[in-house]
């Protein structure tokens, strides 16, 4: 399948879902790219499900339109869309062998045994599953299922993939190695992905772009560096990395920078953003691997501040440190283990913290 031939553009415009008084997506406009890897990141119950299910045309919209390939498809029934949704539960046929699970599709489509088979083999050999179209699905392990349900999916050269928490049943370890296969995948058959998952290190490491989802809409649409490194919100601050948040005031606003005050954790100095005036509260984003923390108590006048060690973690790469400033405002910082100091802080421990200008994001308040 030469690569991108077939991978076709998404787009939602005002795309809106109710379930009776339930409102699962509000409306909202999407433009998934051709080829694109987009994922939909969000917690449970958020409507991912819902948006992919009516991309799918499993789920009618209850409002706007949705168009594949430039083709206003929100009438048309699922097998007409172009799209291939690929659940979290695998859902294989049980009965079926391999080569029948996999080429149903096609069946569907009224190819003939011959070349149902031949595409089979084909795709079996590529999943590393050849010689193996007989067997039924129980005689495979979860990863192998995965990949069925994978090559199922994409038999039928769909333009876009859709794929609802496809390694969601799957284990640390197997989850890690069925990502990077998913991505080489993506890379070789040039498809368009639009992605479902809840886990935003797969959703960082994956993606072109991440669709952050917050109660029915999407908060932030960007690349995973800007999704990681500048979020727009609080939600999507604390979402992605358990970022710290700090609440401050503005104080001075000078030529090319604001200074506001956080209370115990002092003067915050930022890049000026516009819409900055004296007396007007901020929301900060402040990354907890960005914050330096030293045992010595040398204050700047700004971009660092004096808290009491809480307590002290090991996440095996990182060490996490929890502070708290005399008011009680709550500040994490993580220590990269190997720049990590020979002696780390304790609990008790009064330490300095000191950040830079550019550690800190303005985030939009939350709806
Ligand atoms: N058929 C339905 N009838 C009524 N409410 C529904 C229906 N399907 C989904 N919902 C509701 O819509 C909202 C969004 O559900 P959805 O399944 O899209 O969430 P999700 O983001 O996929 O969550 P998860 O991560 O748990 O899979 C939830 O409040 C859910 O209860
Ligand atoms: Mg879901």
């Amino acid at each position: 399948m030469p690569a991108g031939e077939h991978a076709k553009s998404v787009e939602l415009r005002s795309v809106c879902k109710r379930f009776g008084n339930v409102t699962a997506v509000r409306p909202l406009d999407l433009q998934v790219e051709a080829g694109e890897f987009l994922t939909l990141l969000g917690p449970s119950g958020c409507g991912k499900t819902t948006l992919l299910r009516m991309i799918a045309g499993l789920e009618a919209v209850s409002g706007g339109a949705i168009l594949v390939g430039g083709t206003d498809v929100t009438e048309l029934p699922p097998h007409r869309r172009d799209t291939s949704i690929m659940f979290q539960d695998y859902a294989l046929f049980p009965h079926k062998t391999l080569a029948d699970n996999v080429s149903y599709g096609l069946k569907m489509r009224g190819i003939s045994r011959e070349k149902r088979n031949a595409a089979a083999q084909e795709w079996l050999a590529r999943i590393g599953l050849s010689g193996m179209g007989a067997r039924l699905p129980h005689q495979l392990s979860g990863g192998q299922r995965q990949r069925v349900a994978l090559a199922r999916s994409l038999i039928i050269n769909p333009g876009v993939l859709l794929l609802d928490e496809p390694l969601g049943a799957l284990d640390a370890n197997l989850r890690k190695q069925m990502q990077g296969e998913l991505k080489h995948l993506h890379r070789e058959v040039g498809l368009t992905f639009v992605y479902v998952t809840h886990d935003q290190e797969e959703a960082l490491t994956m993606s072109d772009r991440i669709a952050v989802m917050n109660d029915g809409a999407i908060e932030q649409l960007s690349p995973p560096q800007t999704v990681y490194d500048r979020p727009g919100t609080e939600f999507v601050a604390r979402f992605i990395g358990h970022c710290n948040v700090v609440h401050a005031v503005v104080s001075e606003v000078g030529d090319g920078h604001a200074l506001c005050d956080a209370g115990a954790l002092g003067k915050m100095r930022m890049a000026a953003t516009s819409g900055l005036e004296v007396g007007v509260p901020v929301a900060l984003a402040l990354r907890p691997e960005a914050i330096e923390v030293s045992p010595d108590t040398e204050m700047h006048a700004f971009n660092s501040a004096m808290v009491r060690v809480s307590d002290v973690r090991f996440t095996g790469s990182t060490h996490v440190i929890g502070t708290q400033a005399t008011d009680g405002q709550e500040i994490e910082v993580e220590i990269n283990r190997r720049e990590a100091p020979t002696r780390l802080p304790e609990p008790g421990e009064e330490v300095t913290v000191r950040w830079s200008e550019s550690a800190l994001t303005r985030l939009r308040s939350d709806r």
